[in-house]
């Protein structure tokens, strides 16, 4: 089984696929991850994750490993074996990993390594096109999302937490621009698939996602999620 869950940065998605990971006994896939980890290895090689051709140069030598906790189920990332999982969450990358993923051979590697990873298991991935690209014949399709303010909040309380005393005008200035880099790219944009089912996340909690669509996906719900935009 395959679930995709799409959406700008912020919606949430990785907490809620997380715990629906969790609740339905399938792996958690984080491909922004992927992103990231692209971002810090062409930053620390001091190049600028806007310069295609230098970056494209780089790629086949640039070694991304992806796997899991084995008690928690929290997807640890390996760059060249070490483990990156906490340096890729920077705003630095966030910015560098939006600009990388404009680039259509970063883009077709990391979709040919997800793919690879996802290969014989149950996941649930998220990012931008997981519906739309990496998996169009997935089983369930979810598009998060939620107003800016909202997304710029969530960022800046997530990052308080880490001990990145962002303003909040930052993170939403941030957020905007890598909302329109991600929409507006030519390959792959962020796009919501023609049969997923949205999920306005402006007013709920995580938790009421997650009951929201695990009611979905095994069709316990009297009340399904609407796919026509409607909030829950
Ligand atoms: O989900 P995230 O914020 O960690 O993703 C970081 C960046 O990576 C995001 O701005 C766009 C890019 N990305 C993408 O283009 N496609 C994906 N499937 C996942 C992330």
């Amino acid at each position: 089984m395959k679930i995709a869950i799409d959406g700008p940065g912020g919606a949430g998605k990785s907490t809620v696929a997380k715990l629906l990971a969790k609740r339905l006994g399938m792996t958690y896939i984080d491909t922004g991850a992927m992103y990231r980890a692209v971002a810090l290895a062409v930053a620390r090689r001091g190049i600028g994750a806007g310069d295609a051709e230098a970056v494209i140069a780089e790629l086949d030598s640039i070694h991304i490993d992806i796997s899991h906790e084995s008690d928690t189920g929290e997807q640890i990332v390996r760059l060249g074996g070490e483990d990156v999982s906490a340096q890729i969450r920077t705003q630095a990358i966030s910015i560098g990993a939006s600009d990388v993923s404009k680039i259509r051979e970063v883009r077709l590697r990391l979709v040919e390594l997800q793919r690879e990873i996802a290969r014989g298991r149950d996941v649930i991935m998220d990012g931008r096109d997981i519906g739309t690209v990496v998996f169009p014949d997935a089983d369930k399709k979810y598009f998060l999302t939620a107003s800016p303010g909202v997304r710029a909040r969530r960022r800046y309380l997530e990052l308080r937490s880490k001990g990145d005393f962002a303003a909040y005008e930052t993170c939403l200035s941030d957020l905007l621009a890598r909302d329109s880099n991600d929409s507006g790219r030519a390959f792959a944009p962020l796009v919501a698939a023609d049969d997923a089912v949205f999920v306005w996340t402006d007013r709920m909690t995580a938790r009421e996602a997650v009951d929201a669509m695990y009611m979905d996906i095994t069709d316990k719900g009297s009340e399904p999620i609407r796919s026509n935009g409607a909030a829950l």
